[in-house]
């Protein structure tokens, strides 16, 4: 049976990822508009600035529940972090000083990361354990180059990674875990998978975890798409049976995209 036939109850996330833009000044005046524009959503919404516009963010974002029956609340996670809980990392930002911060998610193994940072599968395996230890959610990212889709391995590529990502995890915290699937060609190019292409490419992500932890987790996980979302293309997108929402980066820029996006 197709994984998305059963009942799906999964709440829609959209993730901004702001990567190395938006400075600390920018950012109280920026997390009110989006707060203001976002309000009564019945989407997830996190926002994922760099590591000094953290605190600032984190300020504005609590002030964003205009109460508590709203769900429009923003959340807030970092782009990335350290796998240990603290030691002698110099330049590195550890788990603790996120929720310190009460940070709630954070990006893992994005391809950026992957691509010039030396992130691999192993470091990336290693950091959701340590940010699930400290009780962050991960959002974590998969995706193939335009190489491997050209030579056919996609599906090889995102069932390696989502396997070497999730190993040695307990079914609970797979649940809590957001995944990407973001295929590089598509980040920051304008250039989108079809909506059916995401689609599938997702069910087969939703696939292995399902043979790893069993259909009730594989149901239960959301699984987000990433690469050139806009207000043009995210409601085909997020409409599709596998696709829980979106990781946007150009596009969460600007609030009034977002809000949006997040209205799909
Ligand atoms: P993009 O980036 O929306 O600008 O393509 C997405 C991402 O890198 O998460």
């Amino acid at each position: 049976m197709h994984a998305s036939m059963t009942n799906n109850t999964r709440k829609k996330i959209v993730a901004g990822n702001w990567k190395m833009n938006v400075l600390p000044s920018q950012v109280t005046e920026f997390v009110t508009e989006l707060r203001n524009r976002i309000s009564g959503t019945d989407v997830d919404v996190v926002i994922c600035p760099p590591f000094v516009c953290l605190p600032a963010a984190v300020a504005a974002a609590q002030n964003s529940g205009l109460s508590t029956q709203d769900s429009g609340l923003i959340k807030v996670g970092a782009q990335n972090m350290h796998w240990e809980g603290t030691g002698a990392f110099t330049g590195e930002v550890s788990p603790n000083m996120l929720t310190d911060l009460k940070i709630e998610y954070v990006i893992i193994g994005h391809s950026e990361r992957r691509q010039y940072f030396s992130e691999t599968d192993e470091t990336v395996n290693k950091k959701i354990h340590t940010a699930l230890m400290y009780g962050l959610k991960p959002i974590v990212c998969v995706g193939e180059t335009l190489e491997q889709r050209e030579q056919g391995i996609t599906y090889e590529m995102l069932r390696m990674q989502t396997r070497l990502a999730l190993q040695g995890l307990e079914d609970e915290q797979v649940r809590s875990i957001i995944l990407a699937y973001e295929p590089i060609w598509a980040i920051g190019t304008g250039k989108t998978a079809t909506p059916e292409d995401a689609n599938n490419a997702i069910a087969a992500i939703r696939g292995v975890v399902g043979e790893v932890y069993g259909q009730d987790v594989a149901q239960q996980i959301r699984i987000q798409y990433g690469g050139s979302v806009n207000a043009g293309n995210a409601k085909e997108l997020f409409g599709m049976p596998d696709i829980d929402g979106g990781l946007v980066g150009g596009a969460s820029l600007k609030a009034d995209e977002f809000e949006k996006i997040v209205r799909y």
